[in-house]
């Protein structure tokens, strides 16, 4: 089949890559020149593991292209996704559907005979209604049905997941668009994907569920940490006692600084405003994006906390900037927070990150330095938190990092390291929800 991806970001190009992959010709757009300049000369413009293969394998199978101008590819196409972003909107926390609208009113101009059009952005429900009128508009013409088909997968494990999915979510009561979908997954049945055919706004409204459940999950663990911390207890373990109930079940159990990323704020805030303004509010959501919002912030006071020496002048070791490990994407990140509140205080702060520090110069102010390591980043530091838990992380040499570090104080907000295994070399350690450890006198 022929498909047209707009938008080549972390869903489009993922997506566009391993449709591509699955053997159906593809071609995915952006209007950002640079990034489809990159994707033509081999460079991949984002982090996501094992993407430069699979693009280098496919383009020069001749399934996958990448252009600038949607018209020859979106004329020829049987199916044309959307896949551009959904921002929050400034000022009410709706989701900014501008350039959604744009693409579809682009699309509607240019399509030829019979075409399904796939919101794969994340988009609120009702969104396809709109794009229908704003097609019929564009073109009274156009022979064009809007399916919805939400995207699940995991920035740093996309392709597995795109390959693998739990299941497939795809809204249309348009048989015809029905057949053309069920023709574009085909190949996942071979994996025994569920592919769950639903209504459009139930399509919408799954995403969102989806995403709100696992942001209340991880918070609902972090308020199990803030009790913990106050009664004794080890979250880890609460967190294993009741996950391995198969009701509740064990991922996204992770206490930490706070849910982040390009998804979980942007998609609670846009749920929490479509169920108030349609009179049914959601307020566990309310609430959930509250205590996030707290939580972030007391994550900078707990690394100040933490210090021996007072915050102006001191140095303070930040490892980890991405959201979370195996990705470049810093939206939202828990460290934009923490290192802002850290330089309010006139902390020096020095960071390093695997692969997202050229993200990170974008987002964070210029006074952060950034080393060329996790021992550079620590040397001379009155203090180390570790905000991402990369691999890179999880086994540093203690020895040695005690040896740079000024004040062998770790402030561990992932719980990457056993507390004992600090503490007996005469680390102070601070972790989440396993109470706050230091030293045992001599
Ligand atoms: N990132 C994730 O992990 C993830 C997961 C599931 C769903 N989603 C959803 O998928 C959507 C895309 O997210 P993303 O992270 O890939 O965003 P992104 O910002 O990485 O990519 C969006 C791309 O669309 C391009 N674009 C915008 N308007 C365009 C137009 N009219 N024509 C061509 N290109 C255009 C932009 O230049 C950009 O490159 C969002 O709605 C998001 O909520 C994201």
């Amino acid at each position: 089949m022929r498909v047209a991806m707009i938008g080549t970001g972390y869903v489009g190009l993922v997506s566009g890559t391993c449709f591509s992959d699955f053997g159906h010709e593809v071609t995915c757009i952006d209007k950002d020149a640079s990034k489809i300049e990159r994707l033509k000369q081999g460079e991949i413009p984002i982090f996501e593991p094992g993407l430069e293969d699979l693009v280098r394998r496919n383009v020069a199978a001749g399934r996958l292209q990448f252009d600038t101008d949607l018209t020859q590819a979106v004329r020829s196409a049987d199916v044309v996704f959307i896949a551009v972003g959904t921002p929050s909107r400034r000022g009410d926390g709706h989701a900014d559907l501008s350039y959604v609208h744009a693409a579809a009113r682009e699309i509607a101009r240019t399509a030829e005979g019979f075409t399904v059009v796939v919101t794969k952005s994340t988009v609120p429900v009702g969104t396809g209604s709109d794009l229908e009128h704003i097609i019929a508009e564009a073109a009274p013409e156009a022979d064009i049905a809007v399916v919805s088909n939400p995207e699940f997968l995991r920035e740093g494990a996309a392709i597995e997941d795109f390959k693998r999915p739990d299941r497939v979510v795809i809204g249309t009561d348009d048989p015809r668009a029905r057949e053309v979908m069920a023709a574009l997954y085909r190949p996942l049945s071979l994996n025994a994907a569920p592919i769950l055919f639903t209504e459009r706004n139930t399509a919408e409204l799954i995403k969102y569920a989806a995403n709100a459940f696992l942001a209340m999950k991880i918070t609902f663990i972090n308020e199990m940490a803030d009790l913990c911390e106050k009664v004794g207890g080890n979250v880890q373990e609460v967190a294993r006692g009741i996950g391995l109930d198969g009701r509740i079940g064990s991922k996204f159990l992770h206490a930490g600084p706070g849910y982040g990323g390009s998804c979980f704020p942007k998609d609670t805030l846009a749920l929490m405003r479509t169920a108030q303004e349609a009179g049914a509010p959601t307020r566990l959501i309310e609430t959930v994006t509250t205590v996030n919002e707290s939580r972030k912030a007391a994550m900078g006071r707990r690394v100040l906390e933490a210090l021996d020496v007072p915050p102006r002048g001191a140095t303070v070791a930040v490892l980890g900037l991405t959201f979370k490990p195996n990705t470049d994407d810093m939206r939202d990140s828990p460290a934009i927070n923490i290192v802002q509140s850290l330089l309010d205080r006139g902390v020096k702060v020095r960071a390093f990150d695997p692969v997202g520090m050229a993200e990170a110069r974008k987002v964070l102010p210029d006074s952060v330095e950034y080393a060329s390591g996790p021992y550079e980043c620590a040397e001379g530091a009155d203090g180390l938190v570790i905000v991402t838990e990369w691999d890179a992380f999880r086994a540093l040499d203690l020895d040695r990092l005690k040896q740079v570090l000024r004040s062998p104080i770790v402030v561990d907000l992932r719980n990457i390291y056993p507390p004992g295994d600090l503490i007996s070399r005469g680390f102070k350690y601070v972790g989440i929800g396993r109470g706050h450890l230091t030293p045992a006198a001599p």
